[in-house]
């Protein structure tokens, strides 16, 4: 069994690379090869990122790539992409030039409102928490006035606080819940650091409140947080056309194409073990530029599944419909995005995405996120009610098969002919493969 060690993260960077390579590895010194083989030649550049989080030991790449043509409320936009999955990118593009031959994406910034709490178990009167809370709500505001001032001058800050009384779910417990406007900052330093000042002030107001006795006087602060459930940080984003402007397939006609597709969407509503695949397909794209921008991916995942549930019911996050002759297909979804503070102002790639963009801010990346998001998730429903995924999917996969088994530069450029009218899959890839090596041989 390997020691516990102490101290790690005070080790240097090459000490902790050699505690781990002797202590988990069977080969140390192919390993440390390979971890180092990912550091950026730039020492500086290499700095910025190993100072991002604790025990660095290398970077972990992923691919950054673009979706052209995307037009959006009549703008055009190339969208950066992070992403490891193969179809992903490729289909964004091929949904989004399908649109903008025909009017593109509308979106529209709902709302904007986050909101953060403070948790807190009080057992005493209600009647007399209320007054206090009354009487203390504007201490709570003027004593956060040094943060918000400046959030404030720019249309933004704390916009309410409430007493919410949680008794019912859990004996005693209480909540200050506010909502706050932070602009084009995701704001979760802002809020929380809000938050924890609106906790002092509460706790040490309640010590001297006269109408509380002893015990009632003692609140008990639990914890201060912002909420990544954010159902009024919320964008919409539509497409539509005219039935007879949509693509006939080899099976079916355009009207039976989007009669079936309405029912593929009318099964996510209705069937959670499909909403969630039918969900992560939108989260392809969410995540993908999330992530190339710079936000957090985990926060944005957790408040769109939240909000996919808020009927009680986990259900799907877009919908669809016939309306006349028009083929109507749409989403909300709540979306806390930044595109100042954070990682925007630091990573080099986030930058180059921003930039990308034209440098939007937060309504707007809102709108190009959703956009995205809606692109993949048509794209799939298009393959899964017509094609099936894994024709486009392991077209695509291909080239990550062929990496597996070494294939050269030549073999690559001949699977790909190959493959082209045959079906993919490992196996007819490992036996295309050995075929034409042998013939080579020969
Ligand atoms: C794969 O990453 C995403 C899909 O499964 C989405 C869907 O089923 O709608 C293709």
């Amino acid at each position: 069994m390997i020691k516990p060690v102490k101290g790690f993260s005070k080790l240097s960077k090459s000490d902790k690379i050699e505690w781990i390579t002797t202590n988990y590895f069977s080969d140390p010194k192919t390993a440390k090869r390979l971890i180092k083989q990912y550091w950026n030649s730039d020492s500086k550049l290499q700095q910025l990122h190993d100072e991002f989080i604790e025990n660095t030991i290398s970077n972990y790449y992923l691919p950054f790539g673009v979706a052209p043509n995307f037009l959006i409320n009549g703008k055009s936009y190339t969208i950066p992409m992070a992403i490891e999955e193969s179809s992903v990118v490729a289909a964004a593009s091929k949904a989004a030039k399908f649109w903008m031959d025909r009017g593109g994406f509308k979106t529209k910034v709902i709302a904007t409102t986050k909101i953060g709490q403070v948790h807190f178990m009080y057992s005493g009167s209600f009647s007399k928490l209320k007054a206090f809370f009354k009487s203390v709500k504007p201490k709570l505001l003027e004593n956060t006035k040094h943060m918000t001032h400046n959030m404030e001058k720019r249309g933004g800050g704390i916009l309410d606080i409430e007493l919410i009384d949680k008794t019912e779910d859990l004996k005693d417990y209480y909540q200050l819940h506010a909502t706050f406007e932070t602009l084009d900052a995701m704001g979760a330093n802002f809020i929380n650091s809000c938050l924890e000042q609106f906790a002092k002030t509460f706790k040490s107001e309640a010590l001297i409140f006269e109408q509380f006795s002893e015990t009632e006087s003692h609140i008990q602060i639990v914890m201060s947080i912002l909420s990544n459930y954010v159902p009024n940080c919320l964008v919409r984003a539509e497409v539509s056309c005219l039935i007879s402007d949509l693509d006939e397939t080899p099976t079916l006609s355009k009207l039976e194409f989007a009669q079936k597709f309405i029912r593929a969407v009318n099964i996510a509503e209705v069937e959670p073990y499909r909403a969630v695949t039918h969900n992560k397909g939108i989260m392809n794209g969410i995540d993908a530029v999330v992530l190339a921008t710079g936000n957090d991916f985990r926060a944005i995942e957790a408040g769109a599944h939240a909000y996919a549930s808020r009927n009680g019911k986990y259900s799907s996050l877009s919908h669809a419909e016939i309306d006349g002759d028009t083929f109507k297909f749409w989403m909300e979804i709540p979306l806390a995005l930044g595109t100042v503070g954070g990682l925007t102002n630091l990573h080099p790639l986030v930058k180059i995405a921003l930039e990308m963009l034209g440098q939007p801010n937060a309504k707007e990346l809102m709108q190009i996120v959703a956009a995205a998001g809606l692109a993949q998730n048509f794209a799939a429903l298009r393959s899964l009610t017509t094609t099936g995924i894994q024709e486009g999917h392991m077209k695509m996969h291909l080239m990550n098969i062929l990496n597996q088994f070494n294939a050269t530069k030549e073999e690559k450029t001949k699977m790909v002919a190959y493959f082209k009218n045959n079906p993919v899959s490992h196996s007819s890839v490992e036996d295309a493969l050995i075929s034409i090596r042998l013939m080579a041989n020969e």
